[in-house]
Parts: structure tokens; sequence; C-alpha cells
């Protein structure tokens, strides 16, 4: 089982996507371990973007998280890290498969919907960024038994 960070980005919240997108990563089968809304400081927004720093989308995307609340979750399964970008699309809504998420609700790459960390290591990262142990949950979930063998 793997955890990845997720994080519903302003325009999601603002334009009232944040049911819609917990609802299909909870109908895929992944488990919700943890789960705020929060205002993301520019110390945050800066480490959370720190592989971006130098390139010219860099302050625009650290303002653009901490201009309106966003929902960081924390979701987990069986390759959850890369499930989860599947079920994300490209980067570019453009570009994004018409069924993702940034394919069904973006149409810009400064306002792509959704934040999923990008590998293994990464998620550690973001997780630890954002939450602290005791509030992520370590729970049976009904019928986990479902969906593998
Ligand atoms: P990146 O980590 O490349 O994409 P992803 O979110 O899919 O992991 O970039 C981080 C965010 O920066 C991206 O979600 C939106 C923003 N961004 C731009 O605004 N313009 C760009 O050209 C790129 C590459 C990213
Ligand atoms: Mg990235």
């Amino acid at each position: 089982m793997e955890r990845t960070f997720i994080m519903l980005k302003p325009d999601a919240v603002q334009r009232g996507l944040v049911g819609e997108v917990i609802n299909r990563f909870e109908k895929k089968g992944l488990k919700l371990v943890g789960m705020k809304l929060i205002q993301v400081d520019r110390a945050l927004a800066e480490e959370h973007y720190a592989e971006h720093r130098g390139k010219g989308f860099f302050e625009p995307t650290v303002s653009y998280i901490m201009s309106s609340p966003v929902v960081a979750m924390v979701w987990e399964g069986k390759n959850g890290v890369a499930l989860a970008r599947e079920l994300m699309g490209a980067t570019n809504p453009a570009n994004a498969n018409p069924g993702s998420i940034r394919g069904m609700y973006g149409m810009d790459i400064s306002r792509n919907v959704i934040h999923g960390s990008d590998s293994v290591a990464s998620a550690e990262r973001e997780i630890a960024l954002y939450f602290r142990p005791e509030e992520l949950a370590d729970y049976v979930k009904a019928g986990e038994e479902w969906l593998s063998e």
C-alpha cells in the first residue's frame, strides 16, 4: 500500500469541485487517511514547490496556492501514487485525457484543479509538510476485501 499527497487547489474549492474530486478517489477504491481545509502561507507554498524554484512559473504558482483555501488530503491504496496521477491527468488540462480530473474540469495549466505527488519519495516529503503523523488515520475500511485478492 502506498500513500500519496493530494491537494485540491484554490480553483477547485472556489468552483465547488471538492465533492466531485473526492467522489472519484473514493469510487476508484482509494482510502482517505487524512484531510483538512487550510490556508497555505508563503513558507509552506515555497517549500511545496521547491523543485521548481528559479523557473518562470514558480512565483505565480506559489502566489496562486496561497490565494484562497485548499483541501490537503492523504489517500492510500495499491500503487496509490501512480494511480492518483492517472486519475488527475496531464499537468496541462489541454493535454489531459478527457476522462481525467484535469481533463474534465480544467482549462488552463495555471488553474489545473489538483496537485498529486509524482513519486513515493515526493509523497513522503509532501505528506510530512502538511500533516503530523497523528493527523493520519490507520483504519480498516468496509469493503476493502472486495478491491483485490
Ligand atoms: P509540475 O510539477 O510540473 O506539474 P504537476 O502539478 O502535474 O506535478 O508543475 C507544478 C505546477 O506548476 C503545475 O501543476 C501548474 C504549474 N505550472 C505552470 O503554471 N506552468 C508550467 O509551465 C508548468 C510546467 C507548471
Ligand atoms: Mg509536480
